[in-house]
């Protein structure tokens, strides 16, 4: 049976931290999955909508070697739903979440990765408006 990896995030302005988390994912298995959040969630937990739409944030996710799949996430209290319907064995997820996803340990294997250091979407769009 194929080994099968699942994650999420935003990955607006699509960045060498995103690069990275997706590389470092797809070697844990055999296939990634990637739940990219939809519009309607970053504006309801951020108070903002992304830069990139979540057509165009798919569109760039979906395009890399290394991601087989990708999906829109509706919702941050679905996980364990969509870990089910992808048939994922491992979830990884930043270590800005460590221990926050514990409690689907009986679903699959929860891995955190550490974050790139020194770059996120925040800091880039921080830069530029101050330009
Ligand atoms: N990520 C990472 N290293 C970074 C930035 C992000 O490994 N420097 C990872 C996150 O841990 C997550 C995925 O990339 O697993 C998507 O993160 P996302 O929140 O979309 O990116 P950020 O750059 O952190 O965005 P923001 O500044 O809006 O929080």
């Amino acid at each position: 049976m194929p080994r099968t990896v699942i994650t999420f995030g935003t990955f607006d302005v699509f960045h060498v931290g995103h690069l990275r988390v997706l590389e470092r994912a797809a070697e844990l298995g055999d296939r990634l999955v990637v739940g990219v959040s939809a519009d309607a969630l970053n504006e309801r937990k951020k108070g903002r909508a992304p830069i990139f739409t979540q057509r165009e944030r798919l569109a760039i996710v979906g395009a890399l070697k290394v991601v087989d799949a990708v999906f829109v996430e509706e919702s941050l209290e679905q996980k364990r739903d969509y870990i089910v319907e992808h048939e994922a064995d491992v979830l990884v997820m930043g270590d800005d979440w460590a221990g926050k996803f514990d409690e689907l340990a009986d679903a699959c294997e929860v891995v955190y990765l550490p974050r790139t250091p020194a770059i996120s979407t925040t800091a880039i769009i921080e830069h530029i408006a101050d330009l």
